[in-house]
This record gives C-alpha cells, structure tokens and sequence, in this order.
C-alpha cells in the first residue's frame, strides 16, 4: 500500500532527526500543504496558549509526485492543494519541537489528498491548531460587494440590479413569493422566536433552464438590500463545486450578520448529490441552521427537483415553499414577454410568432428578440420584419433540436439519469 510505504518514509525522516525520541503518526489535514495556507499563515503566528508556529522547509520526498491543482483568488490564479512533504517547526512555551509531514495522492482512482504526519503525542494540540489555522486560510473567501456576499463564483455574475418588473411571470406567482418573504421579515421573525424556533425560513424555486430563477433572485435581492437586508449569494458554479463548506461559510455570514439576511443558494440539488447530504439535511431541519435572531430567509433554485426527494420535499419544515417557476404559460404572457425584449421594435404583427413562444422559457424569448434584431443589423434595415422574427424563431428551435439530437446520440442511456445536465435554452442563459 502506498501510505505503507509514506509512512515509512516519513518515520525514517524523524528517527535521522530525532533518534529515540517518541512521536505518533497519524492521518492530517492535507491542507497544511496547500500553497494557499502556506502563504497566509505565516512564521511567527500564534496558534493557542503558548504554542507558535516558526516555518517550515520543504523535503524531497521520492514517493511523492510533487503536483498542485490551481484556482482562483480574486483576479489571480494561484496554486492551491499540493503534493509534498515538509518539516512544520513550532514552539511550545520555551521548547521548539517539530512535525513531519507527507501529502500525496494515494489512490489512483480519486484526485484527492491525504496527508499523514509524525507528531510528538503531548503536541497534537498544537499541531490540531496550526491544521484549524490552514483549514479556514483555504475555505472558500467571501467576498463583500456593495450589500452582497458572494461565496464561490469566480467572476461572481451575480449582479442584484434587476428591477423587479422586469421579471415577467404570472403576477400571481410573483406576489405570492413576495408576500412569503415579506410576511416572514415583518412578522414571521417575532413568531418563530416566540415559539422559541430560530427565525429561518426556507423556500425552493423550481424550474427548467432558463425561466428566470437567477433573475428573480436578483430582483428579491434589490428589494432586500433597499429594506436593509444583507444579502448572501451562494455560487457552486466555480472550480470549488458545491461544497459543504460553502454552506458553512455562508451560515457564518448569515449568523455575523447584524442585519436580517436573504441567502440565496443557486442549484441547490448538487449540494444534496454528494456525501454531505445529511449535513444539508441538518441545516434544513435546523440543527446546523443559522442563529440570525433577525431572521433569515434561505432562497435556494434547482432545475432538478426531482433531486429533492421525498425526504425533503414532502417533510413538512425541511422546505416551507416550494414555487414552480413555469415556461411560458400561455399567449398574453408571451406577447409581454416578447414586446420587453423587441422593445422599440415592436411592431403588432409580430404577434403572429406568439403560439411558437408559449411554453419555452423566457430565456428562448430574449434570444429570438437578440437574434431577430441582429438580422435586421445584418441587412442594413432599421426595422425588425415579421420575416426576420419568423427566421429567428425558426433558426433557435432548430438549433435547439440539433442539440437533442446530438446529446441523445452520444449520452444514449445516462441522459435520463441525473449525470449529465440538461442543456440550457440559451448559451447566455447564466
Ligand atoms: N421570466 C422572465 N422574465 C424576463 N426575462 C427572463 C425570464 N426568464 C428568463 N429571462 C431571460 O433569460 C435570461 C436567463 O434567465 P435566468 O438566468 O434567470 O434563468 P434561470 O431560471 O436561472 O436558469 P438556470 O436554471 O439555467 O439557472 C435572463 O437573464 C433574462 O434575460
Ligand atoms: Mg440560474
């Protein structure tokens, strides 16, 4: 076995180093080799009591493929986890001592670190310090702009501009979500405290790509900044996934904050995909949730409810609401939907490609309004025909069956599965 072997390694490193002097091996945190970690927690820093920790030097080690992945920070790329061995020195009071350690890919089936290290037994205090200390360098950063936290999302799109009329959907529907949320700030919070509950409520809006979820966030959201809520945005959509540890840091914010907190957590069936569905579960149930004794308000978006199962969805307090956020239901709404996008091109027989729009997403509306105006910029003409909106029209539905098609004939069996996702009605859809 391979960490067989990189034990044996590192032992030998401590017995040259450190001849008859006893020490424990045991599994770390593989983020202490993590570029990131290495660069914030610095020589010097204190760690608890009278523990510091003083530097570190890099080993060669032979077993290890000395290789990083990469990501992300702010502008900049960085390195991030890495493959490699070091001696960690640290103070305790007046008496250095010192750890090694061993990072490397282990198994050939999983890209995944593990670490072992070489600890003297009366320093795993310390030792579990100095991991705490690299662990919160590498969580995913949250990022404060104007009155939103994004957490995850490298160039964050998430832009909380959107006016609310610009959202076009049943006005039923709209209302009714509004109404929820500002039924739980102004009255909801006093209620669950009463009830000696944490104010946290919980609402999934549910859609096929492209029927204005993200947008409708964005609208809630500049409504709540404008009522002096602070916002949380959740993104899985970076090179971090949708990681746990995102949740965490956002529940963090929203407990820091001193402010009631919309938090908006985008696609979140994948959070519920993989081993940390229970802890999901927990925040749902209100075991890890929030404590924002001014309320919080989870608005999460999925394209898969069915990925939601029934341990969620049909558990009364998992999820308080679950809205549907439908396609095009019928002709007027396609008219007004297609007249905001058309905008001073609108002519009235344009109408007559209505009964193509209905049942297709907003997103596939703004795309013919784009396209058909690019026609006309095209051939030179100021106004967009009926001719050019049928052309549109025609050219995205037949796009849009080309990739089916396509998608069928490589994905035959999984495209019904949930592996691979949906493709979306628009390039630009998010
Ligand atoms: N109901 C709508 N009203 C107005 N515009 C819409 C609507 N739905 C979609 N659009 C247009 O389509 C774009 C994409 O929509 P949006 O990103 O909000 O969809 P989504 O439901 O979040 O999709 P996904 O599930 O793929 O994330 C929007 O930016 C907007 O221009
Ligand atoms: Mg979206």
């Amino acid at each position: 076995m391979f960490y067989e072997k990189l034990v044996g390694w590192a032992r030998e490193v401590w017995d040259k180093r450190h001849p008859g002097v006893e020490a424990v091996t045991i599994w770390a945190s593989s983020e202490c080799s993590n570029r990131v970690a290495q660069k914030q927690v610095k020589a010097g820093r204190r760690l608890r009591a009278k523990a510091r920790y003083v530097g570190m030097e890099h080993l060669d080690c032979p077993l290890i493929v000395p290789i990083s992945d990469y990501g992300a920070r702010g502008r900049k790329m960085v390195l991030t986890a890495s493959a490699g061995a070091y001696i960690f020195h640290f103070t305790e009071g007046d008496s250095p001592f010192e750890v090694v350690y061993a990072s490397a890919y282990m198994s050939d089936d999983a890209q995944e670190l593990s670490a072992v290290a070489i600890v003297p037994e009366n320093r795993l205090q310390a030792w579990a310090a100095f991991e705490l200390a690299c662990a919160r360098a590498v969580r995913p950063r949250i990022r404060r702009r104007r009155d939103v936290y994004i957490i995850g999302g490298t160039d964050a799109f998430f832009d909380p501009t959107v006016e609310w009329t610009d959202v076009i959907l049943p006005d039923a529907l709209k209302t009714k979500i509004l109404e929820d949320i500002e039924a739980f700030f102004d009255e909801g919070v006093d209620i669950y405290r009463q009830l000696k509950l944490p104010p946290f409520r919980k609402l999934l809006l549910a859609g096929v790509p492209g029927t204005g979820k993200t947008m409708l966030c964005a609208a809630l959201a500049r409504l709540a900044i404008r009522h002096g809520r602070v916002v949380v945005y959740v993104s899985g959509s970076d090179r971090d996934g949708a990681s746990f540890e995102k949740i965490q840091r956002a529940l963090q914010a929203v407990a820091a904050a001193r402010f009631p907190v919309l938090l908006i957590v985008e696609e979140f069936d994948a959070y519920l995909r993989g081993d940390d569905k229970a802890r999901v579960l927990n925040v749902l149930d209100g075991i890890e949730s929030p404590n924002n004794p001014k309320g919080a308000l989870l608005l999460a978006t999925t394209n898969y409810p069915e990925a939601i199962d029934e341990r969620i969805s049909k558990r009364p307090g998992r999820l308080d609401r679950i809205f549907v956020i439908p396609t095009i239901e019928d002709e007027e709404q396609a008219i007004l939907m297609l007249r905001h996008y058309m905008r001073e091109h609108w002519q009235d027989n344009h109408a007559a490609v209505v009964p193509d729009l209905v049942n297709q997403p907003g997103a596939f509306v703004r795309e013919v309004a784009l396209h058909a105006r690019m026609i006309a910029a095209h051939e030179r003409q100021t106004e967009v025909t009926l001719d050019m909106l049928e052309r549109s029209v025609q050219s995205l539905l037949k796009q849009l069956r080309s990739e089916r098609d396509f998608l069928t004939q490589r994905h035959p069996i999984s495209l019904v599965g949930a592996a691979v996702r949906r493709p979306k009605a628009t390039s630009e859809s998010d």
